[in-house]
């Protein structure tokens, strides 16, 4: 990658599911460091390690899965169905999705949110006109952690991942 960019291939170079370990480890002999990370984020899995490292660095945080991917094959409904986030939903006017979302957009990240469905688009941009308060954020802050998403395929006795352990760095 750091050759593509001195032919001017790309214009910058990103990682996505690197660990503060991946990071630390590409960032003592790259020549070039990369730009971004991009990670899987949302309210159920709050990345504040690798939120801070990344910040010290000067690695820019793009969130995937910031709604917990609910309805795909890799995500489920935890982060959608969350009693909490129901609440304050509720009391802002506003669905779970779109506190999700501002949520994450209040934490300085950049977001990747998916949608087939025209009117979820719209919805998922109308996060502007609302603010978490502090004590909201408070309790966000204490939901119980979960990664969604393991990616229990890249774990293969063959491959160079033998355990979660090893493909996360200890660090889900
Ligand atoms: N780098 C990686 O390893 C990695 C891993 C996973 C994903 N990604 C990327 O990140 C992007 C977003 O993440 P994601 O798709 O995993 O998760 P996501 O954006 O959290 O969730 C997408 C799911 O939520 C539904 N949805 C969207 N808006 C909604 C709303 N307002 N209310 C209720 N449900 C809503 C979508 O269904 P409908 O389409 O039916 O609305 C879809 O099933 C993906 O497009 C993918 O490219 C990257």
């Amino acid at each position: 990658m750091e050759e593509c960019q001195k032919l001017g291939l790309t214009k910058s170079i990103g990682v996505s599911n690197f660990s503060c370990k991946k990071l630390q480890t590409i960032l003592s002999t790259a020549k070039i460091p990369p730009v971004v990370n991009q990670v899987e984020m949302n309210p159920m899995w709050q990345q504040k390690k690798l939120r801070e490292f990344c910040q010290e660095k000067g690695i820019i945080i793009t969130v995937y899965s910031p709604l917990g991917a609910n309805g795909t094959v890799w995500g489920s409904d935890q982060v959608i169905e969350c009693k909490l986030l129901k609440e304050i939903a509720q009391a802002k006017g506003k669905s779970v999705a779109q506190v999700c979302l501002r949520w994450a957009y209040e934490q300085g990240v950049c977001v990747l949110v998916k949608s087939f469905k025209e009117e979820r688009m719209k919805e998922n941009l109308d996060i502007f006109d609302f603010e978490l308060s502090p004590e909201e954020l408070h309790k966000i802050s204490l939901l119980p952690q979960h990664k969604g998403y393991p990616a229990l395929e890249f774990v293969s006795d063959d491959g160079p991942y033998k355990s979660l352990e090893e493909l996360w760095d200890g660090e889900i």
